[in-house]
């Protein structure tokens, strides 16, 4: 049964549209706990777009389950991260213009600046994940990295529409998280998540934690935070 961690980020992204304090992404952090999630993701952008530096340390502050600060291997972040010590770091790419994060990191290319990352977040005592395409081949070197997890990218599987792709998909997303845990890998899942797509990902045995960020807040529209929170709750288990 995996756990739910609850993104944020578009809590904040709605303050920031008019610069006031509401709504309030922490106000939301706690009540998704109150709803039963089991952790609360926030991205921290190097344009600061929508979570800003207090909303993270008053999250450490405050919440009681487990943050997950979702970063680029910006260094400015990452001496951040090293001194807010989320409980864990999602490393994932990030451009300027994207609306989202639009793919998995690409390990392939060696990077020392993303080595270097891991090894002081790691040393931290912060649990590192890396967000990757369900490729066999990126988990390995994820491995390699020193990594203790990966959060499974399932943008391909939820933005599919036919059913052939999607069950193309999601027969990659299994594949990979059976590869992920046989390497010692714990297995995390996310990214374009909603109440019609989440079951089958939920299912998936060794996938341990789901990150879902924008359906709840959309849902919230239709039927209040903590409802929208807790009918996911529900689904994911
Ligand atoms: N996981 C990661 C690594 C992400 O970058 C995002 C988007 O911030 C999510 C999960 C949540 O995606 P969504 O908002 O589509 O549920």
């Amino acid at each position: 049964m995996p756990r739910l961690g609850v993104n944020v980020d578009h809590v904040a992204t709605l303050r920031q549209a008019r610069g006031g304090p509401r709504p309030d992404p922490v106000w939301a952090a706690l009540e998704a706990e109150a709803a039963g999630c089991e952790g609360i993701v926030c991205h921290l952008r190097e344009d600061r777009r929508h979570i800003q530096d207090a909303d993270l340390l008053i999250l450490r502050r405050r919440i009681r389950t487990s943050l997950n600060l979702e970063m680029a291997c910006h260094p400015e972040i990452v001496r951040i991260a090293c001194r807010v010590k989320p409980d864990q770091a999602t490393l994932v790419p990030e451009r300027r213009r994207e609306l989202t994060t639009e793919g998995g990191l690409d390990l392939r290319a060696g990077s020392p600046r993303l080595a270097a990352a891991v090894h002081r977040l790691t040393k931290a005592s912060i649990r590192v994940s890396l967000f990757l395409d369900p490729d066999p081949v990126q988990l390995k070197l994820a491995r390699e990295l020193g990594a203790a997890m990966v959060e499974l990218h399932t943008g391909a599987y939820a933005n599919a529409r036919a059913s052939a792709p999607r069950k193309r998909s999601l027969a990659r997303l299994k594949e990979a998280a059976r590869a992920a845990h046989s390497l010692g890998l714990i297995v995390a899942a996310g990214h374009g998540l909603d109440y019609e797509n989440v079951r089958p990902v939920a299912e998936i045995p060794e996938v341990e934690e789901l990150n879902i960020g924008f359906a709840i807040v959309a849902r919230a529209l239709e039927v209040g935070w903590t409802q929208a929170v807790r009918e996911m709750v529900r689904l994911v288990r």
